[in-house]
């Protein structure tokens, strides 16, 4: 299929490096492309970014089938453009269509559609330490219609923007609160996939961990409230004496690329990772015991945020003295060497963009 090109006739200002926050600035072309029942996937096109009408009766409006997905392009030293794993992303888009009955889309065309757009927006990829493009693919249900049933039609988007850091803290620990009240996600909901759905029902934890003076919140099962599912918008891991545990994916838990990509790398490095269920008691005993090393999220976003405090119910813990950890660092460091082709890729996670 080909892909219809409208360039911009206004191009925007770009934002200096060091004035990058996270989601604020969009570059200057989007992806855009139809979907309706008998049709198939169709008309794709990049158009310059702006505002989209849409009738108040599209079904995204109410019933909330929309998916999303975040990776991020990377402008290496050599002034080359890279993804990290971008087929493992479009691969997670259709899992999340297929959870939400959204019809799936074609993996290799869309990664060729992004191909395309950062050919064109490629001026938009900063090269400031720490900096990158942020993109975000999403699907949304465009039929007009007030009935609850899958959509007709929709639209498979593709926007991106220049980014700094995700949190303020960059990678300073964060102080994090142990919800007991509210849950993410239950085994045989959403969780599992990347939902909107998932984020609006993560707001209302979040902002009240944020009034106790809180960055985010460690989330527990929603059955038990025992195990750990995850951290923020983050996948979650501990270091308890010589094992690394992070929570196995059982069914309500993101499996997030980073979050495989570091249980990749820490094999690869003879570590001990394990996968398997951990509550927040063999946490808060872990600390007390001595063996709690250290523990942080990993996600696109931000790639590693250690955490530097738990707060559950009345106890409180300092991890890793307040500091970055030592493995977080070296992951840290390790993955985003990957990312910006400063350290070889042994597991050719890297995906360079031709530019044409
Ligand atoms: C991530 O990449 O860690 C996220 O899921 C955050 C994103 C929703 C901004």
């Amino acid at each position: 299929m080909e892909i219809k090109v409208e360039l911009t006739q206004n191009p925007k200002q770009k934002v200096p490096a060091d004035k990058l926050g996270f989601g604020n600035v969009f570059s200057d072309h989007m992806f855009i492309m139809d979907y309706q029942t008998g049709k198939g996937w169709h008309n794709p096109r990049i158009v310059p970014y702006g505002s989209i009408a849409y009738e108040p009766a599209v079904m995204v409006f109410h019933y909330g089938q929309a998916i999303f997905e975040g990776l991020k392009a990377y402008r290496t030293e050599k002034g080359e453009i890279v993804l990290f794993r971008p087929q493992e992303n479009f691969r997670r888009l259709n899992a999340s269509c297929d959870a939400l009955c959204i019809p799936k889309i074609d993996e290799e065309f869309a990664l060729k559609a992004l191909m395309q757009l950062l050919t064109i927006d490629r001026d938009w990829i900063p090269d400031a330490p720490g900096t990158s493009l942020y993109i975000r693919p999403f699907i949304i249900a465009t039929e007009p219609h007030i009935g609850v049933h899958p959509a007709n039609s929709y639209h498979f988007i593709i926007i991106t923007g220049p980014v700094g850091a995700y949190y303020k803290e960059g990678l300073n620990p964060v102080k994090i609160y142990v919800e007991t009240k509210y849950v993410r996600a239950v085994v045989g909901g959403l969780g599992e996939v990347k939902a909107s759905a998932n984020y609006a029902a993560s707001l209302k934890a979040q902002m009240e961990a944020a009034a106790k003076g809180y960055t985010q919140v460690l989330w527990l099962d929603g059955v038990e409230r025992k195990y750990v599912e995850e951290v923020g918008t983050m996948n979650v891991f501990f270091v308890i004496g010589d094992e690394i545990v992070t929570p196995m994916l059982t069914g309500s838990i993101l499996p997030g690329i980073t979050r495989k990509s570091c249980i990749e790398l820490l094999r690869s490095w003879g570590l001990n990772v394990v996968e398997r269920r951990v509550s927040i008691e063999e946490i808060f005993d872990a600390h007390e015991k001595g063996i709690l090393k250290e523990a942080f999220g990993t996600g696109t976003a931000a790639v590693i945020s250690p955490i530097g405090e738990l707060c559950w119910n009345d106890r409180k813990i300092i991890l890793s003295n307040g500091k970055i950890g030592e493995l977080s660092q070296k992951l840290y460091d390790e993955l985003t060497g990957i990312q910006y082709a400063k350290k070889p890729d042994p597991f050719n996670w890297v995906v360079k963009v031709e530019l044409t």
